[in-house]
């Protein structure tokens, strides 16, 4: 039988918790994300604790994790950028990789975007980088698509990443589905 899998907004007391789920994606996904495992290993706990205690309570940014049978097993941020008008995104997804393919990634992208249109966002992008043919085929899957806009991954710059977009389907849209 299928493990059950829910997902909860990051709780202000989940610090440790936080830091374990970012330090396990980061070992075992390193081509997925910008930071890099040192970045994480060497950042002290109080930071933890501190994006934990911010990300539970914010309008702008949080977390949301993912579950197993109430063992968290995977996340993702939600935030607004500072553009004008702000801009909303997905990112540091991952799920582990015991629970892959069983729609946790789709229920952490879907309860990351419903967070953000609450908020009133119409779109929800995602930055991927184009060798990680996974996560874009993922992505595709759930109805994101190119904007045309590409840049440089930081950690890596010798290549590239690709900012895809899923419109948020408006009331009368999502009644008739
Ligand atoms: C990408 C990732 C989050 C997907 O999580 P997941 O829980 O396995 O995905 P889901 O089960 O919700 O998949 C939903 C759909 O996406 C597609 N999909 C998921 N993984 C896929 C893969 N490896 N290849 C192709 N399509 C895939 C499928 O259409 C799938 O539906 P299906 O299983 O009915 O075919 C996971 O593989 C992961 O954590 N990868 C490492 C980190 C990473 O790349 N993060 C993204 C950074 S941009």
């Amino acid at each position: 039988m299928s493990p059950s899998l829910t997902v909860r907004r990051i709780a202000a007391d989940q610090g440790a918790v936080f830091r374990e789920l970012r330090t396990a994606s980061l070992r075992e996904a390193p081509y997925a994300f910008g930071a890099t495992l040192e970045d994480a290993l060497s950042a002290d706990a109080a930071s933890f604790d501190a994006t934990a205690a911010e990300h539970a309570v914010s309008l702008r940014i949080t977390t949301f994790i993912l579950y197993t049978e109430g063992h968290p097993a995977g996340l993702i941020e939600a935030h607004f950028d500072d553009t004008t008008p702000r801009r909303a995104f997905v990112c540091e997804l991952w799920v582990a990789p015991a629970v892959r393919h069983l729609r946790g990634g789709e229920l952490l992208v879907d309860t990351a975007s419903a967070w953000l249109a609450n908020q009133g966002a119409t779109e929800i992008h995602a930055w991927v980088a184009d060798a990680n043919r996974n996560a874009m085929r993922f992505y595709e899957a759930l109805g994101f698509g190119p904007t045309g806009e590409h840049r440089r991954v930081a950690r890596a710059p010798e290549q590239a990443e690709s900012l895809l977009v899923r419109h948020v389907p408006t009331t009368s849209q999502a009644s008739q589905q």
